[in-house]
């Protein structure tokens, strides 16, 4: 016990000497994205004495996992905090440190099934920061009025939609649109089309054996149900479109209904938010509800020439109490579980409770069977479902081009 005022003050000492460093870490750049991580970053480094830079990446995850690649292959030390979606662990393994001499055990307080998808080869590459499942946002007070419930199917959702859509119209909104979601040629879309397919029993393009399923009668339907929403119920622009165009249709009061992740819910309650009050958020349509799953973690980069203390910033990053800030303030799903008991959490995001069994059971895309070669995959699933929405092709054109151009991918295995 005596040595213990002895041991305070060494350990205090050592912080004091160790070199404040500068540490780069990619928040953003859209949605509150930015500011929340840019905010907690700072506090991070307010508390440390170090300082934090924004390396601002871009907003598609497609062009983000091309840009890292493309700095990893340089063996750059630009960035040492990495934002790493669900499905990268596995294709970014060679470039990032493992952080279990780091964690210290808390990784146990994780859903086990993030902390498996994030750990190759035994080692632990991200920290889980978020969770993310695809979730349909109507507008409460526009089903009230035209008397309709919230839809159960695709084909239901594309009824109500249209059947609003002309009614608002006849009032003179011109603009307004039955439904917004994401169909640019980009890994948004992946996660969409999956929905559609896989919400009318046309699967998940590969299976867990690795078999390539997508040519099914079910999944042409699907993309030719999704194809004839373009220019109908869903402006043209739509096949541009990410998250954060989608929302700012949706959240300027001109759209029924919206595909999103659940950062959405947090803007659309915001004072200059037109739709704030009015939006209720529920699972997709679909038989069996097949929402994408997504969401994101924090790794630190080998080539960091500080990799100890981003590992701390990482660690603080998705601790319980930035998670819970981030759910309160941002409605971001935390990935710790007890968070899903915390009453505040709860009250500014009743969606995380009541659509308990959505996150619970939302659909992976095919990165388990496909490994290293599912960037190929999911790009040809894109382009197959932008094809079709582009009326380039139908739908049993575009699984069948598909079927073969997986097969040339896959070769002999995946
Ligand atoms: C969200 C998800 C991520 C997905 C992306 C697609 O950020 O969390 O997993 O890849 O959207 O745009």
């Amino acid at each position: 016990m005596k040595f213990l005022p002895l041991l305070l003050i060494s350990g205090v000492f050592a912080s004091f000497t160790a070199k404040a460093v500068e540490i780069t870490i990619t928040c953003g750049p859209s949605g509150s994205d930015v500011e929340f991580c840019l905010k907690h970053a700072q506090a991070w480094a307010a508390k440390t004495g170090n300082t934090i830079k924004n390396f601002s990446p871009p907003t598609s995850p497609t062009e983000k996992l091309a840009l890292y690649r493309q700095l990893f292959a340089a063996k750059s030390g630009d960035i040492d905090v990495v934002q790493i979606d669900t499905v990268w662990p596995g294709l970014l393994k060679d470039h990032l440190t493992d952080l279990k001499p780091y964690s210290k055990g808390i990784e146990a307080e994780h859903f086990p099934a993030i902390i498996a998808n994030n750990s190759v080869n035994g080692k632990l590459l991200g920290m889980p920061w978020y969770t993310d499942a695809g979730l349909l946002y109507y507008r409460k007070d526009l089903l009230q009025k035209y008397g309709l419930r919230v839809p159960q199917t695709w084909e239901e959702l594309t009824q109500s939609a249209a059947k609003v859509q002309a009614g608002e119209r006849a009032k003179g909104d011109s603009d307004f649109h039955g439904f917004v979601f994401q169909a640019k040629a980009y890994e948004g879309l992946t996660c969409n089309a999956l929905e559609w397919v896989g919400g009318q029993g046309g699967g998940t393009v590969v299976n867990s054996d690795g078999e390539i399923t997508i040519r099914n009668a079910q999944a042409a339907k699907a993309l030719n149900l999704a194809a004839s929403w373009i220019g109908t119920i869903s402006p043209t622009g739509v096949l541009n479109y990410e998250e954060e165009e989608a929302r700012g249709v949706f959240q300027n009061a001109n759209a029924l209904f919206m595909r999103n992740w659940p950062y959405a819910w947090s803007l659309m309650q915001k004072n200059d938010s037109l739709v704030k009050g009015k939006v209720g958020v529920a699972k997709l349509p679909g038989n069996p509800s097949a929402a994408a799953l997504g969401g994101w973690q924090l790794g630190v980069s080998k080539y960091s020439k500080h990799q100890a203390i981003a590992a701390d910033l990482v660690m603080y990053m998705t601790s319980a109490s930035v998670q819970k800030s981030r759910a309160i303030h941002g409605s971001f799903n935390p990935t710790l579980t007890a968070l899903y008991k915390d009453k505040e959490v709860l009250e500014a995001n009743e969606f995380m409770g009541a659509l308990a069994e959505v996150f619970a059971n939302s659909v992976a895309r095919p990165t388990t069977a496909t490994g290293l070669k599912y960037p190929q995959v999911s790009q040809s699933f894109w382009n197959a479902a932008h094809e079709v929405m582009s009326k380039r092709a139908t739908g049993e054109e575009a699984v069948s081009k598909l079927e073969s151009r997986l097969k040339q991918i896959r070769r002999k295995h995946w």
